[in-house]
């Protein structure tokens, strides 16, 4: 498992995030923990003062990333791996067309992306190393009935980073795009969702992908599935009614 010195967790206070910088932390890394809830954010620095650092801020305050970017890395003492898991997805009815709360799905899930990511892609592509990870979802291959906006969310995450994959490979990044299934975290529990992997197994997984370039689904089952459901014809999707 490669092993990393110094990161940032973006979407650090709660679920797979948090999961992740306990993980990272345990492993000897330094990791800057980022969220909104700095309260929540204290509570995860104090369990390994030495290692965590707590930076409470909104990715949708965008002007304010390069800055802090740059502190962040500054106080790290360097820097090899971003990871960007903040997300939003409310809960959406049937038949809600809601522009309030589509809104925080674009914003958070796609230009807070963005705007962190952008900032890792110029630092790593001048030290010629590092690692990005998005985690995005497998409901961004389909567009579904449910989630509209949450999917296009992701969808957008996912070519955002094929691309900035394609372009510092030759500059010896890694870009590395998550998908996974169903996890146990705020953001899902009160979907009650049967089989949902705990976020410190999904953490777990994600950090072993981290290695390796490219796209990736937490479990083969699901690899498999979605080769398929990409390629249902969408006249035939569109009456499984998912
Ligand atoms: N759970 C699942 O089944 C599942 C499946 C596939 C993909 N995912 C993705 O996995 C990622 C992590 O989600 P999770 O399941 O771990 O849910 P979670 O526990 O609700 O975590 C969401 C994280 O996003 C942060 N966040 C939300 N809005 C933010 C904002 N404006 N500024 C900064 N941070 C913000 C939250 O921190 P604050 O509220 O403190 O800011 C929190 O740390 C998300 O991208 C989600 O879409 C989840």
């Amino acid at each position: 498992m490669t092993e990393y010195r110094a990161a940032i967790v973006v979407g650090a206070s709660s679920g797979i995030g948090r999961e992740i910088v306990r993980q990272l932390a345990a492993r000897g890394c330094r990791v800057a923990a980022v969220a909104r809830r700095a309260d929540r954010l204290a509570e995860l620095a104090a369990e390994d003062p030495d290692r965590i650092l707590a930076f409470s801020h909104d990715v949708t305050d965008y002007d304010a990333v390069p800055g802090l970017f740059q502190e962040i890395a500054h106080r790290l003492g360097g820097l090899d791996l971003v990871v960007y898991a903040s997300g939003a997805m409310p809960e959406v009815g049937a038949h809600e067309y809601d522009f309030a709360k589509d809104r925080p799905m674009i914003e958070v899930n796609v230009l807070g992306a963005i705007a962190w990511l952008n900032q890792a892609a110029i630092r790593f592509e001048n030290t010629k190393r590092g690692t990005i990870v998005g985690i995005g979802s497998v409901a961004g291959d389909r567009g579904r009935c449910g989630q509209p906006v949450y999917n296009a969310s992701k969808a957008c995450l996912a070519t955002y980073l094929e691309a900035l994959r394609n372009r510092l490979a030759r500059h010896g990044v890694r870009v590395v795009t998550i998908k996974p299934g169903p996890v146990q975290s705020e953001m899902t529990a009160h979907l009650h969702l049967k089989g949902a992997m705990p976020a410190a197994e999904a953490a777990r997984r994600i950090l072993a992908k981290s290695g390796k370039t490219g796209e990736h689904y937490l479990k083969l089952g699901h690899r498999v599935a979605f080769y398929i459901i990409k390629r249902i014809p969408s006249p035939i999707f569109r009456r499984l009614k998912v």
